[in-house]
């Protein structure tokens, strides 16, 4: 599969990723890409950004080759949304290309029988050029990543 991500954000994603220091790493892509979506450097190819009719769009743009990350371009057109879901456990970074989203996060609160219930802790509306992260709540070293733009 062809990489999409070239240039200065793949080189600079790189060094912070492999670069030896597991605390802080989703701090740290938060930081690329925030500075690289002010400086333009963050080019998102016209073929990533185009909704599809019934859900959101989800494309590859990069996959890194040793597995630390992949970099996933997420589209949804007026109205669509994604279901509760959770991150299996990985840190995510997300940053908005275009357009403005509604990230709304849930806190499993019980298990009864099988049924699950949840309580929303935070709503946030974030714009373009904004980035966020997700980080699972756990100690230790840093696996591998997901950045969703
Ligand atoms: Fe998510």
């Amino acid at each position: 599969m062809k990489n999409e991500l070239s240039g200065t954000v793949r080189d600079r994603l790189d060094a912070v990723i492999h670069g030896g220091t597991e605390a802080g790493i989703p701090e740290l892509v938060k930081a690329v890409l925030i500075e690289s979506m002010q400086s333009g450097a963050l080019a998102v190819p016209p073929k990533f950004r185009q909704p599809i009719e019934a859900t959101y769009a989800r494309r590859l743009l990069h996959r890194d080759p040793s597995g630390q990350y992949t970099m996933v371009v997420m589209t949804w057109g007026p109205g669509q949304k994604t279901a509760l879901h959770d991150h299996a456990g990985i840190w995510c970074v997300e940053c908005v290309v275009d357009g403005t989203m509604e990230v709304a996060q849930y806190a499993l609160t019980s298990e009864i029988d099988g049924a699950f219930r949840f309580e929303q802790r935070n709503h946030v509306v974030a714009g373009r050029g904004s980035a966020g992260c997700l980080i699972p709540p756990f100690e230790g070293p840093s696996g591998p990543g997901l950045l969703l733009v």
